[in-house]
């Protein structure tokens, strides 16, 4: 059945982006999950009526590894509370000329080469199931993302694939130039199992990456490093908190979307 449901929408925060402005009725929400506690309170409230919930991915004050992230208590917290979309926004490096330091991209595909340190599933402890991943964006909330990137003047890519890598450590050159070849146009850490545990949880999600650095494929430009990630961060945060509430402005009240059944038919063990 897939019937109108009130919009949620939630933004999951990455490196440099742990606020939003603007909530009116603000909660901090201590939510405890069966798979632990969250990376920090989860932010509620509402802007012009509509509700809006925040969460920092690594904590207020960065104190999680995107391997410590609990991305599953993170996701089952947010689906507690209702929540129906969310944007999360990312640092990345740029595996292309044009996915340049500065720019922003709506990836639509993702390779995963996390490893088995990350807890990648609600399935699991008797419950079997197979979650179909083909497409693991919702389209229609890339759409909003880049109507409001538009609007605010960011120089935005639509497409293409985003390498998931362990980290907490950068890539090796020979990394970098394979997972070009891969065909990734943006490399980041915590894309992964963010976006499946979301599909799990019937959440529509997408991302908005901010570009910081060309990693290190690049001959003529320094290897990335925290403190030049940190520096383009620095430049667009508030660009990316407008971009935040332009999104939350343009989301419809009521939303239809397949993936809040993306679960209906992917279980395999009897429901008897
Ligand atoms: N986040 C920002 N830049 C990155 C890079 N080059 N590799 C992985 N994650 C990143």
């Amino acid at each position: 059945m897939n019937q109108f449901k009130k919009t949620y929408l939630a933004f999951i925060g990455g490196s440099g982006l742990y606020d939003l402005p603007g909530i009116q009725n603000l909660k901090e929400e201590d939510i405890s999950t069966p798979f632990g506690s969250p990376s920090d309170k989860i932010i509620t409230g509402e802007i012009d009526g509509k509700p809006i919930a925040f969460i920092p991915r690594h904590g207020k004050g960065h104190r999680f590894t995107p391997s410590e992230v609990n991305y599953r208590a993170n996701i089952y917290a947010l689906k507690k509370l209702g929540v129906t979309h969310i944007v999360s926004v990312s640092a990345v490096g740029g595996l292309q000329e044009n996915t340049a330091p500065g720019t922003a991209v709506i990836p639509t595909q993702i390779i995963d080469k996390t490893t088995y340190i990350r807890e990648r599933s609600f399935f699991g402890s008797g419950v079997v199931g197979h979650i179909s991943f083909a497409d693991p964006y919702c389209t229609d909330l890339q759409k909003y993302i880049s109507k409001a990137c538009e609007q605010e003047k960011v120089t935005t890519h639509m497409g293409g694939a985003l390498v998931c890598i362990e980290g907490p450590r950068f890539s090796s050159r020979a990394e970098s130039h394979s997972f070009r070849k891969e065909g990734a146009v943006i490399i980041g850490m915590t894309a992964m199992p963010e976006a499946i545990l979301a599909r799990e949880a019937e959440i529509a999600y997408a991302t908005l990456a901010f570009v910081t650095d060309y990693d290190c494929w690049k001959e003529e430009t320094e290897p990335v490093t925290v403190e030049a990630v940190l520096a383009v961060l620095k430049k667009n945060v508030e660009a990316s908190k407008r971009i935040a509430l332009a999104i939350h402005k343009h989301l419809p009240l009521e939303s239809k979307n397949h993936i809040f059944n993306a679960a209906e038919f992917a279980i395999m063990t009897d429901k008897s």
